[in-house]
């Protein structure tokens, strides 16, 4: 749940324009407010003409407002009271009409003069036909609302209510709460590269066939996915997994470990922070076959040979990134993941029980480091990934300032 500094629940302001895709913001007011935001949702009067106000009272537990002169507001002053309990305002879908007006500081409804009033943050998710987008007056608004600080989320590329295609659409509902989710964490990672491998490596045996580990890439993606909220530039090198990547991140897809090995040497050297999440198949097959082996009765026998530990070479470099791994134990957590963090040389591993990890989607891990150990308890994969971004960052800047 994402909490706001005091520990309470983070207050968004959710303006809806007038666009085809104000249906989409009433699953984005379902995705905050699962995620435990409080949305207070303004419409525009055109809004109202694509969705009707109920729908996002009903999602949002909170009654709409569209006018300036709502007396439902004791002092009559929607344009200054909704503003001033808000962490940020989220403008979902934002019209060009709104981008002009925001640029312009038009205040002659209830959306555009609480803007003008406002002192939070506000972030627009532009929407609207390719043409209109690429329209110069258009652009010049864009400019000047990015000059003015106002956080620009998209548009994005491909088919249009309209017919046409290009570029204009809104962001999907999950990668603009991604976004408006990132924006909320604390930048502990600012300035900062930051490189991870997730996912298993894939061994071939043959044309079909190949050995690999269990894991669903999960973890490191939402390690991907928490650096990136905490500011770093992300090059994620992932193993074969069907998950997304997550927002903000560069991804190299690879399939056998030394592809992987390849990747991360490829960018290590302008790496600050390694997290070496990935499941890397330990051997590979020493002669795979071109062709599918056939099948018979007989015992088929593999050579294997082993694979370079990735991790234990990035942390031998001679100027190593600061590196973090991960060690999945069916046994002697403590004992096995800090010999581990010893041989390799790392000053930070994250050592969870096989069991409780692999394809969950919530995990509990312990944090091994030169002070000790720290538990994180159980929690969504997201949670705990934002907790190790913020032990990182820590130990990170404690080893810059002794060296
Ligand atoms: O497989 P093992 O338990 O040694 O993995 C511990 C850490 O080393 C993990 O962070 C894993 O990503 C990394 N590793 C690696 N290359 C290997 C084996 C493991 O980078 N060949």
């Amino acid at each position: 749940m994402s909490e706001s500094p005091s520990n309470r629940p983070k207050r968004l302001l959710l303006g809806v324009t007038g666009g085809v895709a104000a249906y989409k913001s009433a699953e984005l007011t379902r995705l905050f407010v699962k995620a435990g935001y409080d949305v207070q949702v303004v419409m525009s009067e055109a809004a109202t003409r694509f969705v009707a106000p109920a729908t996002f009272q009903a999602l949002s537990g909170r009654p709409v407002f569209t006018d300036l002169w709502d007396n439902r507001i004791d002092n009559h002053m929607a344009h200054i009271d909704l503003p001033r309990g808000a962490d940020a305002i989220l403008v979902a879908p934002a019209s060009a009409d709104f981008l002009f007006k925001l640029a312009h500081g038009a205040a002659n409804d209830l959306l555009s003069t609480l803007c003008s009033a406002r002192d939070c943050p506000v972030l627009v998710a532009p929407a609207m036909n390719r043409q209109m987008w690429e329209n110069p007056p258009n652009l010049r608004n864009v400019a000047l609302l990015r000059q003015d600080g106002v956080h620009i989320l998209g548009p994005d590329e491909g088919d249009q209510a309209c017919g046409e295609t290009g570029l204009g659409r809104m962001l999907e509902p999950e990668q603009l709460f991604a976004l408006v989710d990132a924006f909320f964490q604390p930048k502990v990672l600012k300035g900062l590269k930051v490189l991870l491998t997730a996912g298993p490596t894939f061994e071939r045996i043959d044309a079909v066939r190949g050995i690999t580990n269990s894991s669903s890439g999960k973890m490191g993606f939402a390690l991907a996915q928490a650096a990136f909220e905490a500011g770093a530039e992300v090059t994620l090198v992932a193993g074969p997994t069907s998950l997304p990547t997550p927002v903000g991140a560069k991804r190299v897809d690879v399939v056998s470990t030394q592809d992987m090995l390849t990747a991360v040497n490829g960018v290590v050297s302008k790496t600050d922070i390694f997290i070496s999440v990935a499941a890397v198949a330990d051997y590979y097959v020493l002669n795979p076959s071109e062709q599918k082996i056939k099948k018979d009765a007989h015992i088929l026998t593999l050579e294997l040979a082993p694979n370079p530990d990735i991790l234990a070479n990035v942390a031998g470099l001679a100027a190593p990134p600061f590196c973090v791994g991960f060690a999945a134990e069916s046994e002697n957590l403590l004992e096995y993941g800090e010999q581990k963090r010893r041989r390799k040389k790392l000053p930070l591993l994250v050592a969870n029980q096989v069991q409780s990890a692999i394809g969950a989607d919530d995990n509990e891990v312990i944090l091994l480091d030169d002070h000790g150990q720290h538990k994180l308890e159980r929690a969504g994969k997201l949670d705990i990934a934002r907790a190790i971004v913020n032990h990182t960052a820590k130990l990170y800047r404690e080893y810059h300032t002794k060296s």
